[in-house]
């Protein structure tokens, strides 16, 4: 049979916007590509435009519902959506069923239009039914309604794929590439792809190595980011690189991380750091345009010291208030020996007076194991003589202290506040903690919240041996300002590193990178790495520097996060078509596996005895 072009371009299958957000309707326009081959229509654009047309479909039996001894109800899916069928003697087809069905476009009787459905008003009689493939029973139902085990899923992933939700995550995956390239390119970033066979870069994750066969002890390293070799780019006078980059750590999973994951990473020559960030949010912001139909609102800038000390944490979520309250000069001269701490400070929960005892305790608990020494709550209630507080500890502050503390964190009756008294990092990060605890939506719901964290500390801590240890990686440049109390007081030197927070999420990292010797060398000096070492592992791109290098800086975008923040997903794996599960592992192909004998000896391998 010949088919027919379809030359109207078919109404796009309607797209279910997660979590009550604006409507996917940029996403589903121009979905459907022109129907060819086999068919004339994608099942889902069928209209009553089309009454009286014959046509052709092809896709997937997703149900079939006996209509009497002959006569059946067959639908057909496609990812466009379904179509009812008409058919007679249906009885060979089976569920997962691969059949071309030629049939006569026609209107549903009244009364049996289904408005749930984009083709809900047509159905598709004298059909002529072809099976394609026939199918086993499928591992599970693809019903939306029905909670299928995720190792079964991703076991069957091919056949998962099929299904509403992860037909429309991956195409709203590709929504997101496919902006954040013309955004990049529009810009004049040239896209240069970069090895995966590499070698080990000190950016501070545990990587994956490949022994190499023709050398045998040898090892290349699978990259944790083109962070080194986009640097190279810029010294290769490229100017504007940019790459939708799979990464590969070797990490503890969780819902936010995988072992690969992609990135939009970015470089530039001769830019400041706000260009760069202007570059990379008008990226995502297109990215999440194209997507929602909506702009997100502009990224507000926050520095890390301040998100620290307002929200407890280097990644805020402004979605919500209850920010940390100093309360230092309050109790200043308290007489309450365990608010006798360098940093004081509180949040409110709004109506959370009522929380039953057991839930405070649970608190408490919460805030000791994040390692605070305890953690004070006081219910605010209403009495006769005004605003009073509930606590085991208000007997140990005085009158002035009480009404002073519920006045500064704007309490009212049925409120409850928790204070937690510590050095200032460790008082504000249990706090921020607790906020989110106790605040935070789920991540995807809207409306979307960027905000950018900059100068970020250059140093994190000190190591064992007293020694300050790298925040970022060690080739972040040091705020200007700083660089002349690298020597005298390295944990006070902020870095020209800068975070992009989506939601409460880290959705990505950058910074302006040292293209200076002089520099360089006082930063591995603090870093305690020797001249020496310094050459062993990264002699490849200090070499580079010596031969002229622009000042450069770049970004990378967790592009899994965004996705799934739009798709309404709380976890990464339900936008990755063929991810690994918390523990590692690939139920479909059984990765990872063991090597044959032969495949070790040709590696140069020999694995030590198997231990009971
Ligand atoms: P960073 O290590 O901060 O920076 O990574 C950037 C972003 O990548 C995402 N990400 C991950 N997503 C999923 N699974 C993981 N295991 C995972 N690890 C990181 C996060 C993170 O914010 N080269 C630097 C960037 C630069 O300086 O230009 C880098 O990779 O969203
Ligand atoms: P203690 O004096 O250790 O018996 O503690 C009295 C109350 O104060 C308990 O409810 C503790 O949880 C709380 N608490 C103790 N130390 C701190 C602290 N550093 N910050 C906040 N609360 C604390």
């Amino acid at each position: 049979m010949t088919t027919e072009a379809n030359t109207d371009k078919p109404e796009a299958p309607e797209l279910v916007a997660p979590g009550g957000t604006a409507g996917y309707a940029a996403l589903a326009a121009g979905v459907l590509p022109q129907a060819a081959g086999l068919r004339t229509h994608y099942c889902g654009a069928l209209r009553p435009a089309q009454l009286g047309e014959q046509v052709s479909i092809c896709g997937w039996v997703a149900r079939r519902r006996e209509h009497g001894e002959h006569l059946a109800f067959l639908d057909v899916r496609d990812f466009s959506g379904i179509v009812q069928c008409v058919v007679d003697g249906a009885h060979q087809l089976r569920s997962e069923y691969v059949v071309r069905v030629t049939g006569t476009v026609s209107a549903r009787p009244e009364g049996t239009e289904n408005p749930a459905l984009s083709t809900g008003e047509i159905e598709l009689h004298d059909c002529v039914v072809e099976v394609l493939s026939a199918a086993e029973p499928p591992p599970f139902s693809l019903d939306a309604r029905v909670d299928t085990d995720e190792v079964v899923r991703l076991r069957y992933r091919y056949v998962d794929l099929r299904s509403e939700r992860m037909q429309r995550n991956l195409r709203l995956r590709a929504t997101v590439l496919s902006a954040l390239r013309r955004s990049m390119e529009r810009d004049g970033f040239l896209e240069i792809e970069t090895p995966l066979l590499w070698t080990p870069t000190p950016e501070g994750s545990r990587e994956f190595a490949i022994p190499s066969r023709l050398q045998h002890g040898n090892f290349y390293v699978l990259p944790q980011s083109p962070q080194i070799a986009k640097q190279l780019s810029m010294v290769g006078g490229f100017d504007r690189y940019y790459q939708i980059a799979r990464c590969l750590r070797d990490e503890d999973l969780r819902a936010d991380r995988q072992f690969e994951f992609t990135q939009l990473d970015v470089e530039g020559s001769f830019l400041t750091e706000v260009e760069i960030q202007a570059f990379v949010e008008e990226a995502v912001a297109e990215a999440i345009t194209a997507v929602t139909g909506e702009r997100p609102e502009a990224a507000s800038r926050i520095t890390w010291a301040e998100a620290i000390d307002r929200y407890g944490s280097d990644k805020p979520d402004l979605r919500f208030g209850m920010e940390l309250v100093d309360l230092g000069p309050l109790f200043a001269e308290t007489g309450f020996n365990a608010f006798r701490a360098p940093t004081i400070k509180g949040i409110c929960d709004e109506g959370g007076g009522g929380a039953p005892r057991a839930r405070l305790d649970q608190l408490t608990e919460r805030a000791k194991s994040l390692g605070a020494k305890g953690l004070v709550w006081m219910r605010v209630i209403e009495t006769d003589g005004g605003l009073e507080l509930e606590s085991p500890v208000a007997k140990f502050l005085s009158e002035s202290e009480k009404s002073a503390l519920v006045e500064q964190m704007g309490a009212k009756a049925g409120d409850l506040l928790l204070l937690v008294a510590d050095e200032h990092r460790l008082a504000c990060e249990v706090l921020g903690q607790l906020r989110n605890d106790l605040g935070r939506p789920p991540v995807y719901e809207g409306p979307w919240r960027l905000v950018w964290v900059v100068d970020f500390p250059l140093f994190d801590g000190v190591d064992e041996d007293g020694r300050p240890q790298a925040a970022h990686h060690p080739f972040t440049m040091p705020h200007p300002e700083d660089v002349a109390k690298m020597d005298t007081d390295p944990l006070s030197v902020r870095a020209q590193s800068y975070d992009l927070v989506l939601n409460g999420w880290e959705l990505g990292s950058g910074s302006i990178r040292i293209h200076r010797s002089d520099i360089q060398s006082k930063v591995f000096a603090a870093l305690g790495i020797s001249e020496e070492e310094a050459e062993s592992r990264f002699g490849f791109l200090l070499g580079a520097f010596r031969y002229g290098a622009p000042p450069h800086g770049g970004f990378a975008v967790g592009l899994d996060r965004l996705i799934a923040i739009l798709a309404g997903e709380e976890n990464i794996r339900e936008v990755i078509a063929f991810p690994k599960t918390q523990s590692g592992a690939d139920p479909m192909t059984g990765a990872p596996k063991p090597l044959t004998d032969k495949q070790l000896r040709e590696l140069g391998l020999r694995l030590p005895p198997k231990k009971d």
